[in-house]
């Protein structure tokens, strides 16, 4: 039997000189549930997430906060650490930059990329961000109160020192070539054209050295070096697949990656320069990068200096974890920014959630445990009412996964959420209340077909609700290995003449105190 196909999905590892907020935990949700998603629909995942604990911020921050690089780095990675699992992350690991694993990894594609003589010596003289650790020519500089800036508003550095570059100058045409042929390795497409004109607008040598700090990895032969904070973090990709080791099992299921999720603002890094550097060592890209937008809180910028940063663990203790989830998939489009306002999160969860999905599933079967002595009864004949929302909960999947292919998360759920209207307009054209006394049988139908409904809804928002999910799946007492997308459809109709725990509600509504 030919083995499960792969799915290797990132999220960006985050800087440890801050603590996590709203926009970390949105980007490893988003990969958490495209991971879910793909692990139930038959794909063997790895989905990856950790911190990128090297470079100038690092080291400056440490300093500032009068503790060592690794002590910061040790008790920072811990906080995203347990992030990830107060998230309910599946991850399958969390890499950190300052392991022997990545040392190694960052050392042989530096070898690879000077043994392909693509490094070369020479002297950098240029503007330095390490806000954003990133270097910037003179006319991409902007001014405020006087000052030179960056683009993104962050403060710049003359810096004048010997370093070894990158020839990224000739990559122009190959990447070029790389977005054309292959359509789909930067979404969305607006994005695309954006790293597309960049490359056009010409591209300069990349200076991939610094020896004006020391926490970072040293270059191979020669220590007064330390890489690039961004060289060093981007290969974080291929040590978790294995990398060096390319013939192992695991670089040659998982490499190249399908997905390099990041947000907006590191776009550039990983669709110009890491294609760039994997191809000059002779390794095939990631199959796609894909740049999520960002999130204000209630219009603003979030920033720290305004004191508005949203803390993920307090907004989960507020609305509840698979209610703060399923709000930030749901509400914007996936790719654009989006808003972060009370009262849109309020509404989710008391139309969408309270009213559509939990009102549905705990009419009907506590309808079932009251009037079917708690016995899940047997449909009798199907009427094409009947059969008509059937059909359309077993023809889900493929249009799910259509936009789970292009990352349209937003509208997955769009999609989901439309079944459970009509769910809920059969439910309640169909009036099996009316039903007990007149024709019991007909009731019986009805909520067995609504139960059914649920199943299968149940199965499909596991990747964005899994607990919730698992609740309702538990009331209908699926086994553990019957919860699977190929359950789906209706070869698998849920099982008759079961019996049933009173139902509780998996959806409160959020009264606001
Ligand atoms: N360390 C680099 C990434 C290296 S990947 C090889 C980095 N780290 S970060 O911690 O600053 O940011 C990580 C991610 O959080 C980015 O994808 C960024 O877009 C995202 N977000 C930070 N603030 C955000 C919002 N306000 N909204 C949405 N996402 C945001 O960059």
């Amino acid at each position: 039997m030919p083995g499960k196909p792969s799915f290797y999905i990132t999220t960006p590892i985050y800087y440890v000189n801050d603590i996590p907020h709203i926009g970390h935990a949105y980007t490893t949700l988003a990969c958490d549930y495209l991971a879910r998603f793909k692990r139930l629909d038959g794909f063997d995942v790895m989905f990856l997430t950790g911190t990128d604990e090297h470079g100038q911020k690092v080291e400056k921050s440490a300093e500032a906060a009068g503790m060592t690089p690794i002590e910061l780095c040790d008790k920072v990675s811990q906080r995203f650490r347990e992030l990830a699992d107060f998230m309910n992350y599946s991850h399958d690991d969390f890499i950190r930059t300052t392991e022997e694993r990545h040392k190694i990894s960052c050392q042989a594609l530096w070898t690879k990329l000077e043994e392909n003589g693509h490094i070369y010596l020479d002297k950098y003289a240029g503007w330095y961000s390490v806000r954003d650790e990133a270097f910037y020519g003179e006319g991409e500089l902007e001014e405020k109160d006087g000052e030179k800036v960056a683009p993104t508003g962050a403060p710049v550095e003359w810096v004048e020192e010997e370093s070894y570059f990158f020839r990224l100058s000739a990559w122009e045409d190959r990447l070029l070539e790389f977005y054309e042929n292959l359509p789909q390795t930067v979404l969305p497409n607006s994005r695309k054209n954006e790293v597309k004109s960049f490359v056009k607008g010409g591209l300069r040598d990349l200076s991939v050295s610094r020896t004006s700090f020391k926490w970072g990895i040293p270059v191979p032969g020669n220590d007064k070096h330390i890489m690039y904070v961004w060289i060093d973090a981007l290969t974080n990709y291929m040590t978790a697949a294995g990398y060096p080791d390319m013939d192992s099992e695991k670089f040659q299921k998982f490499w190249p990656a399908d997905i390099h999720m990041v947000g907006k603002d590191i776009l550039r890094f990983h669709a110009l320069y890491w294609p760039a550097f994997l191809m000059a060592a002779d390794i095939d890209p990631a199959k796609r990068v894909f740049a999520h937008g960002w999130w204000t809180n209630e219009g603003q910028k979030i920033s720290k200096s305004l004191g508005n940063v949203i803390d993920p663990f307090q907004i989960v203790e507020e609305f509840g974890l698979d209610q703060v989830r399923y709000f930030l998939m749901r509400e914007v489009p996936f790719g654009n920014d989006g808003d972060f306002n009370r009262q849109a999160m309020i509404n989710r969860i008391n139309s969408d959630l309270a009213n559509d999905l939990g009102n549905l599933a705990q009419r009907s079967l506590s309808m079932i445990f009251k009037n079917c002595d708690g016995v899940m009864p047997s449909p009798g004949k199907l009427t094409d009412t009947d059969k008509d929302i059937l059909t359309a909960v077993d023809s889900l999947l493929p249009k799910v996964r259509d936009h789970i292919e292009v990352q349209a998360i937003s509208k997955s759920l769009e999609t989901i959420w439309k079944l459970v209207s009509d769910a809920n307009g059969y439910f309640a054209g169909q009036e099996p209340w009316a039903l007990k006394k007149t024709d019991p049988d007909r009731m019986a139908t009805v909520l067995y077909t609504t139960a059914e409904i649920i199943r299968q809804i149940a199965i499909l928002i596991q990747p964005i609700m899994p607990d919730s999910a698992a609740k309702l799946l538990d009331q209908l007492k699926i086994p553990a290995d019957e919860r699977g997308f190929d359950q789906l459809g209706g070869d698998h109709r849920l099982a008759s003449g079961f019996e049933m725990d009173k139902p509780e509600g998996v959806f409160p509504r959020f009264v606001d105190q």
